[in-house]
Order: C-alpha cells, then sequence, then structure tokens
C-alpha cells in the first residue's frame, strides 16, 4: 500500500539497447510450451485426412472399419459434421470457404479436408485416418500456371491490393525512350515453412470455447471461430503464448476449425496438429507469378515508362492476389506508370499472405530489370537508382512520411566497397569460381493498426503490461518490455508483460510488420497515462492500478502520405559454371526502417529477412505435379530453404530513420528484409557470369544451360563475323 511509484533511480533508455528475448531462458530450457504439447485432462487427438483427387465429389467415406479400430472416437466428415457457416465478412474480408469443413461434398483441389478422425491417441488417430477408404468422383483439373495463360482476369481492388494502377502514357512513353528493358521473370510456389507446425487444442470449459493455438492474432481467430460456429464472440477465448513462426500461414486454418468440431462433438478436448505435409496444402503458400516489366529511360537514364504486369494465381474457391506490382509505386518516379495485376483461378489451394506478400516476388523482377537498364544505359546501378529518385509518391502524389533509401545505398556501398566494383560481367575468376556482385533496392509498407491495451502499477513496485500482442518468434514480447520501461521509467526487469490471450481484448495481428508498432501506441498511451496517474496518488493499492488504452482514434487521425521502410540489399556471390553452382559468398543490407527497438533481435529480423532473399534466390520451388494436381515433394526433403551450410556471413545494419508520426518512432522490420535480396543475388550472378537469370529458383541445370546458351550464342557471334 506504501509503495512509491517512482523508482528509485531512472534507468538509462531500454529502447534502443540490445536486450536479449525475456522469455529466451524458457524457449531454449524447454520450460516454454508450444500449442501441441500443452496437457489437458482427457485429451483426445484428431488426424485430418486430406483428399488425393485435385477436383470431383466424395462419393463414400467408409468409416465402419475404421470406427472398429483401436482407440478410433470418431469420423467426422460430409454428412454427419456439425453446421459451420462461411457467409460472413470477417477481420480480413470473407473467409476462404476451405474452413467450413465437412459442409459439402465437392473437392476443388488435393489438400482438401474431406474428413477427421478422432482417436484416444495421435498414433491411434493416425493409423485409422490412413486406412480411412474415400471414393471420389474425379472430374479433369487443371493446375497449370504459365505467363498469359488463357483465364486470366483483373481482380477487384482490395484493400491490400489495388489491381491496377495508371499514369501517363506508358507505351507513348516507351516509344520515345532511348533504351528499353522488357523482360519476363517467373518465381515458383513458395512455402511459409514455420518450424513449429500449425497445432490447436479445443474445450468447452463451463459455457466457453477455449482453443490454445499456434496464431498470429488470438483475437481474430476467436473472431472467425465466433462466426463459422455462430457463437456469441464473448463465449470464445483463444490463446497463442508461444509461437514457432507464421510468416503470413498461422490465421485461421482448418485445424482450429477442425479442433472446435470435435471437441463439441465429443465433449472433450481435442487435439489437431498438422504433418509437414499437410501444411504444404492446409495453410497458403506464396502463389507462382509471372511477371512482365518494361522499363523505357532517357540517355542519362532518367525513366520515362515503368510498366509492370503481374500474373499470379489463385484457387476456384477465393481470392487472393499477390501483390507484385506494386514496388514500382513506390521506388521509382517515372512520367508513365502502369502496374497491373492479373489472376487465373486453378484447381489448387488458395495461396496467402507470406513474408513480404507482393513485395518479396515483385521486387526480384522490377529490381532485376532495374539492373537489366543500368547495365544498357552504361550506368552504376546505384546512379541508376538514385536518378529515378522521386520527390513524393510517384503514382500517389503523396508527400513520404520520410524516405531515406540513398542513404540506405550510401552507406551500403561504403561498407560493402562498391566504389571498387568493375562493372563489366564475367570477367573476374578466382580457381573454378566466377565472381560477381549485386545490389538492389527494397520497400516495404510502414503501417500501424488500432489496439487496445493495459497497463497495471502492481503494488509491489512492478508494472504489468497486458497487449494482445502475438510473439511468432520476432521477439515483440521484448520489444515492448523495453517500450513500456522507458514510458514508465523503469528497468525492463520491473516489466511483465502478458500477450497471446484473446481475453486481453482487441489488438492488432502480428503481420504487415506492423504489429510491435501497433501495440507499442497503446502501451504508451496507458504507460503515459499512468505515470499521470501514479504522480497524483499517494499510494498504489493491493489491486494495483490500471490504466486502459484503445489507439482507435489516433491511428485513423494520421494523415495520409507514402509511408514506407525502404534499404539496400547487396550481394557477392560465385559461380561455377561447370557444375552450375551457386555460392553467395556475403550479403549486405542496410535498412532506414524506423527506430530500432531492440537492435538484437532486430538484426535478426533483418538477417532472416536476407537468408530468405537468398533462399529464394537459389533454392526454393514447390513442384505441382501436373497430372495429380498435387505437391511433389511436400516435406524439408523436397522442398529445399537456406540450410547453415547455404549461407554465408550476412550483416544487416540501418540508418537513423525514426518514423516522425509514431509516438515511439517504429516503422516496421518483420518483412522488409527479404525484399530485394533475391534480386541482389540475381544480379551478382549476371555481374559473374554475364547471364542474366530471370526464372527463379537459380538452379544448377539453369545455370548449366544459360550458360550453354550464352556460349553457343557467342559461336554464333564469331562465325558471323
Ligand atoms: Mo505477414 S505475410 O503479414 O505474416
Amino acid at each position: 500500500m506504501t509503495t512509491t511509484p517512482q523508482a528509485t533511480t531512472r534507468p538509462a533508455g531500454a529502447v534502443g539497447t540490445a536486450h536479449t528475448r525475456v522469455e529466451g531462458r524458457d524457449k531454449v530450457t524447454g520450460a516454454a510450451r508450444y500449442a501441441g504439447e500443452i496437457p489437458f485432462d482427457g485429451l483426445a487427438h484428431g488426424w485430418l485426412v486430406a483428399s488425393t483427387v485435385a477436383r470431383g465429389r466424395i462419393r463414400s467415406v467408409e468409416a465402419e472399419p475404421v470406427l472398429a479400430m483401436p482407440g478410433v472416437l470418431a469420423v467426422l466428415r460430409h454428412g454427419n459434421a456439425p453446421r459451420i457457416t462461411t457467409d460472413y465478412e470477417g477481420v480480413v474480408g470473407r473467409p476462404d470457404p476451405a474452413l467450413g469443413i465437412f459442409q459439402h461434398d465437392r473437392v476443388p483441389y488435393v489438400g482438401w479436408p474431406v474428413a477427421l478422425v478422432v482417436a484416444e491417441t495421435s498414433e491411434q488417430a493416425r493409423e485409422a485416418a490412413e486406412a480411412l477408404m474415400i471414393q471420389y468422383d474425379e472430374e479433369p483439373h487443371d493446375v497449370a500456371f504459365f505467363a498469359g495463360r488463357p483465364g486470366l482476369y483483373t481482380p477487384e481492388d482490395s484493400r491490400f491490393v489495388q489491381a491496377e494502377a495508371v499514369k501517363g502514357d506508358v507505351d507513348a512513353e516507351l516509344a520515345a525512350s532511348a533504351f528499353v528493358v522488357d523482360a519476363e521473370y517467373t518465381t515458383p510456389e513458395e512455402y511459409h515453412s514455420p518450424l513449429e507446425p500449425h497445432a490447436a487444442t479445443a474445450h468447452w470449459d463451463g459455457g466457453r470455447l477455449d482453443v490454445v493455438d499456434s496464431n498470429q492474432s488470438t483475437v481474430w481467430v476467436a473472431d472467425e471461430l465466433a462466426k463459422l460456429f455462430s457463437l456469441d464472440p464473448a463465449s470464445v477465448r483463444v490463446r497463442s503464448e508461444h509461437i514457432g513462426g507464421g510468416f503470413g500461414s498461422k490465421g485461421v486454418r482448418p485445424h482450429q476449425v477442425a479442433a472446435v468440431l470435435a471437441a463439441t462433438v465429443l465433449h472433450r478436448p481435442v487435439r489437431v496438429v498438422l504433418t509437414r505435409r499437410q501444411m504444404f496444402s492446409l495453410v497458403g503458400y506464396r502463389s507462382p507469378t509471372a511477371q512482365r516489366v518494361r522499363l523505357g529511360a532517357d540517355p542519362d537514364g532518367r525513366l520515362r515508362a515503368l510498366d509492370h504486369q503481374a500474373q499470379s494465381v489463385t484457387s476456384t474457391v477465393h481470392e487472393f492476389v499477390e501483390g507484385s506490382a506494386m514496388p514500382g509505386r513506390v521506388l521509382y518516379d517515372a512520367a508513365a506508370h502502369r502496374t497491373t495485376h492479373r489472376l487465373v483461378r486453378l484447381d489448387v489451394p488458395t495461396p496467402t499472405w507470406m513474408r513480404a506478400p507482393g513485395e518479396a516476388p515483385g521486387s526480384f523482377a522490377l529490381e532485376s530489370a532495374l539492373d537489366e537498364l543500368a547495365e544498357k544505359c552504361g550506368l552504376d546501378p546505384i546512379a541508376l537508382r538514385a536518378r529515378n529518385e522521386p520527390e513524393v509518391g510517384p503514382v500517389s502524389g503523396l508527400p513520404f512520411s520520410s524516405r531515406n533509401v540513398l542513404a540506405c545505398f550510401e552507406e551500403g556501398a561504403r561498407r560493402f566497397g562498391w566504389a571498387e566494383r568493375d562493372p563489366r560481367p564475367g570477367v573476374r575468376r578466382e580457381g573454378r569460381w566466377l565472381l560477381g556482385t549485386g545490389t538492389a533496392a527494397a520497400t516495404y509498407g510502414a503501417r500501424v493498426g488500432p489496439s487496445t491495451g493495459a497497463v497495471t502499477a502492481e503494488a509491489d513496485g512492478t508494472f504489468t503490461v497486458r497487449i494482445n500482442a502475438a510473439d511468432i518468434g520476432t521477439g515483440a514480447r521484448t520489444a515492448l518490455t523495453l517500450i513500456a520501461a522507458d514510458a514508465l521509467a523503469v528497468a525492463p526487469e520491473q516489466v511483465r508483460v502478458h500477450i497471446g490471450d484473446s481475453d486481453l481484448g482487441p489488438a492488432m495481428f502480428a503481420g504487415g510488420s506492423m504489429g510491435t508498432r501497433s501495440w507499442a501506441w497503446a502501451v504508451l498511451q496507458a504507460a503515459g497515462e499512468l505515470r499521470e496517474r501514479l504522480a497524483l496518488s499517494d499510494g498504489i493499492p493491493p489491486e494495483g492500478i490500471t490504466v486502459r488504452s484503445d489507439t482507435s482514434a489516433s491511428v485513423s487521425a494520421l494523415a495520409a502520405k507514402e509511408r514506407h521502410s525502404f534499404g539496400a540489399q547487396f550481394a557477392e556471390v560465385a559461380v561455377d559454371v561447370t557444375t552450375g553452382e551457386v555460392r553467395v559468398r556475403r550479403m549486405l543490407g542496410v535498412f532506414a526502417a524506423g527506430r530500432i527497438v531492440n537492435p538484437l533481435t532486430a538484426r535478426s529480423q533483418f538477417v532472416g529477412g536476407m537468408i530468405w532473399g537468398l533462399s529464394m534466390a537459389l533454392h526454393e520451388e514447390g513442384y505441382r505435379d501436373p497430372a495429380s494436381g498435387g505437391q511433389v515433394g511436400a516435406d524439408f526433403a523436397g522442398y529445399h530453404f537456406a540450410a547453415n551450410a547455404d549461407v554465408p556471413d550476412i550483416e544487416a545494419h540501418w540508418v537513423d530513420d525514426p518514423d516522425p508520426d509514431d509516438p515511439v518512432g517504429i516503422k516496421g522490420i518483420g518483412e522488409i528484409g527479404v525484399v530485394g535480396s533475391a534480386a541482389a543475388v540475381a544480379n551478382a550472378v549476371w555481374h559473374a557470369t554475364g547471364v542474366r537469370h530471370r526464372h527463379l529458383p537459380i538452379r544448377p541445370d539453369r545455370v548449366l544451360s544459360a550458360g550453354a546458351a550464352a556460349e553457343s550464342e557467342r559461336e554464333r557471334g564469331r562465325g558471323d563475323a
């Protein structure tokens, strides 16, 4: 009752100093428990059964023999599953109809959930699920995606992707250009592959549905589950304490719905964990893209035209647009701009957001094309970018909140040693290796969403922050601890932060690189008011003093500006043209991404994104079999992403770039690391070999066949001479 509200000594600012994760010890000792391993009394286990055909109808599910197997409790399927509705508008729009599991007999792709087998143990459920016989009436399917294929259409604008943006007359400007690049680029299906699989346990607890899950927003999942099952939102609670990666895949997915269905039918807790293989069809992926980029420039490299036409895939049941043409709308000035998106509906699962959706594949095409233009104009790639630096948003005309992309290139060039670079391709050899360097720009939106929060001054002199954040591995919990500590003028050790529970109230999800920023606003608002209250109070009652906040008003009062983070990516590669092997030797990224809260975890966000770009450039490729319609090699043996042996020395740095409109100065750093990094690698491969790779990944066979083609072209050239 008599603790003084002020800390005895005001510590130095915590924000900006490196701090290990507050839950780090729990994680490395195994004390931190993940959704699939939290114990429940009377727990039953559900195993999803997915369609093996790409299109058709379920003729029969032969449940009887399976129900006789040891431990089997139920087989839920079309015909016996309780009613679910997908006819609603959720937090991010209409739901993916894949959430309406077992509601009809149609099958729109390989991997569509067709049954859930529930048993006493996970092993029994799996055994029975694998024994379950399902007959289908198959129909012909089409899963083939390629540039310009039939069926392409223009999607509706959404709040995530504007389908088209046009300024000026692109064709006239191209015709008037001294230099033109017109090239097509492709990227394959790519998969989020978080280390922790999706897992949910549902049970009814005194009239309330309680779901323990691994997700990017408990309140989002709770809201969707309430709508799917027509429940009062207050009667649904979702918790998600520790999350082993999400990257856009951990929203509401069929496994949570399946767990709730089974818990409702069986009146006991039911857990559904996805297998790695199931994650290749049930949790979204990055659409393959085909992108045509046309750039027209004056003799001095000034852009007259920027035309980026992006094509991608969606399913027959739901629409998702990979916004690949978006980065050009922000990065470069040009007299005329045209950036368009086209979709085709195929018999495949619906793609979704995946770390830097749009910007990741889009920046590969655009930033490769810029490099091609630099070569044509005889300009240094950084000088070309500087020449086309816009004063305001190139299409929107809006002012930038801040824009320090050239500062990133300057700092990056200095650290990387760019000034010594010989621009000629294919002239540096070291033994069997050809060496080259490349660069590319990065950009990603710096947005903020509304959140509520609460801060309590406890009677023992400590502080408790309650904010429904999701720490998907980013270090958000730690960042919020540092932010709260500074706002309260106490040491981080005096602050505990509770997150990951829908009962904490509405808050932004961990997505769009805006989680920490959005939550920080709510924490700051509550902490600021709490300090004022404490200054006036003469003691803290046993229950503490709590101040709540809601940032909806301040978030919506933000002026319209182009709000983005920026960056400059650099890569050095070695290419063995006799084996086709590409090794990345070093990567360097410099970012202007707002105030950096925790340099330790921020660096790991940037570096993690850059590794993903390396992986995208050289390794990642989901292959869809046209005959079966399914993913071939849907596991970590068949789907290779960069392993330790693929990843060299990677450095990430940042320039001073506090967001002028953010109370902490944050912009968000979760995604920008991946943007432009694949292009930097591809541009370095060109610089090493003189061969341009426009199709990812740059596999050894592609290096070899491109090398052979270039060789025979040179031969022909000599013959003609
Ligand atoms: Mo991110 S793709 O918004 O999780």
